[in-house]
């Protein structure tokens, strides 16, 4: 069982990473299940901000943010040179009782190649061989190659969408992917706005397009744990992103009469938690038909009373296809099927489109040229939302490197990486940002 593990807890690490990853893992962490509750500005998300800020400025790095609660820190951000940097780093919110992995491991692997990057510049400088802190292919890869252009790591706001609903709210923001308005309308399940939450958390608010945080970078690359079993399968430590499959999230209101649990005789009831029932049922159904991807994972139940009859059931979808075609009929025959089922019980149904995100194809050449740098390693395609899908939708090239995840298992304590491969990852993003940074 690996639940709750984490990578400082279980081997040896390059002592970079560790020491980041040391300070980082207990933030948030519920002891009982090893999950993270790191919601997007609450006191464990804001703590793991301030980890973020203070490595920033142990490594003089100059922080930057803008009104949509995204953060970088730029190494040498020379103002007339910083235009077409390249950017890595991931986010820091978490799924609730989600794994310590998804998000972190980017945002530390880049403080750690970071590192890594300089100090191959300090020893190439001092006259000696390039090596990396964090390993061979760092010190290979950084031989001969002088940066030029500047680093930034970035840390996106509510990239899960666990607090506001819509994933990825930070990028999206930024890239102008979603109306400001429609942000301001956001509220998390205890009705506080998000400009609320973010005032109160003292993040400066100002929703909207920022196309400056990140200076128009020539490149992005986000490493992040794998959330599947392909390269543990293929027995790579490391792959990388092809593809984001289309994905979107629906509410589905399904609306009924609350009565008696033991006085309304079953043959009178409009039991709106039955039509729901029948709709997990059907959407799983067709997922399975289809090799696509469906979950109802946050239900809300009024008036939630054990003995009465709901008077309405919420329940959200998750539903992800290979292609955008096959997820508009995926949704289309759930609804159909839920509608059907609805005239049955005698109840109404409503379906709220919540947030709706195209396939995303990463660059080409982007991915050929880390590609050739790495030796080829597997090529995947992903089934989860990534800023840097919505940053390649916003035509910045943009490339993933995933890190094998023994357990195949995320969004959930179980999520792990071993120590090995979390260097070995820090090695691959070494290697590529040195190549980018070179020109
Ligand atoms: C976010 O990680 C998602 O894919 O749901
Ligand atoms: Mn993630
Ligand atoms: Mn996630
Ligand atoms: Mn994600």
């Amino acid at each position: 069982m690996t639940a709750g593990r984490t990578a400082g807890e279980s081997g040896s690490l390059g002592t970079g990473f560790e020491e980041l990853w040391k300070a980082l893992a207990p933030i948030g962490r519920d002891d009982r299940t090893g999950g993270y509750h790191r919601y997007s500005w609450t006191p464990a998300h804001r703590e793991c901000e301030r980890w973020f800020r203070d490595e920033a400025e142990r490594r003089d790095l100059t922080v930057e943010a803008d009104g949509n609660g995204n953060l970088v820190a730029w190494w040498r951000p020379d103002p007339a040179r910083v235009t077409g940097g390249v950017v890595t780093g991931s986010h820091l919110d978490s799924v609730p009782d989600g794994g310590g992995y998804d998000g972190p491991l980017g945002v530390v692997s880049a403080f750690a190649a970071l590192d890594a990057i300089r100090s191959a510049g300090a020893a190439e400088s001092a006259g000696g061989t390039a090596g990396g802190t964090a390993g061979g292919a760092a010190g290979g890869a950084a031989g001969g190659a002088e940066a030029t252009r500047p680093l930034g790591i970035a840390v996106f706001a509510e990239e899960e969408g666990a607090r506001f609903g819509v994933p990825c709210l930070g990028s999206r923001l930024l890239t102008g992917a979603l109306e400001p308005d429609r942000a301001r309308g956001l509220r998390d399940t205890a009705g506080v706005p998000l400009t609320d939450a973010m005032e109160r958390a003292g993040v400066p608010v100002d929703l909207g397009p920022a196309p400056d945080l990140l200076h128009a970078p020539s490149a992005f690359v986000e490493l992040h744990v794998e959330q599947g079993r392909a390269l543990a399968d293929l027995g790579a430590p490391v792959g990388l992103a092809r593809d984001i499959w289309p994905h979107g999230r629906w509410r589905f209101e399904f609306g009924g009469r609350a009565d008696h649990a033991g006085t309304a005789a079953m043959s009178d009831r409009h039991d709106p938690m039955l039509t729901y029932a029948m709709t997990a049922l059907a959407a799983n159904k067709r997922a399975r038909l289809t090799q696509a991807r469906t979950t109802f994972g946050r239900v809300q139940v009024e008036p939630n009373a054990t003995n009465a009859v709901p008077s309405l059931v919420r329940a959200w979808l998750d539903a992800r296809a290979a292609d955008e075609p096959s997820l508009d009929a995926l949704v289309e025959e759930i609804r159909r099927q839920a509608g059907d089922r609805a005239q049955r019980d005698g109840t109404r149904l409503e379906v709220h489109p919540e947030s709706w995100t195209p396939r995303v194809e990463f660059d080409v050449r982007l991915r050929d040229r880390l590609a050739a740098r790495l030796g080829s390693p597997p090529v995947l395609s992903t089934q989860a939302g990534h800023d840097a899908g919505i940053l390649a939708a916003a035509r910045i090239p943009a490339a993933m490197l995933f890190v094998r995840n023994p357990t195949g298992v995320s969004h959930a304590p179980e999520e792990y990486a071993e120590p090995a491969d979390c260097l070995a990852g820090v090695d691959a993003l070494t290697a590529v940002l040195t190549d980018l940074l070179a020109g």
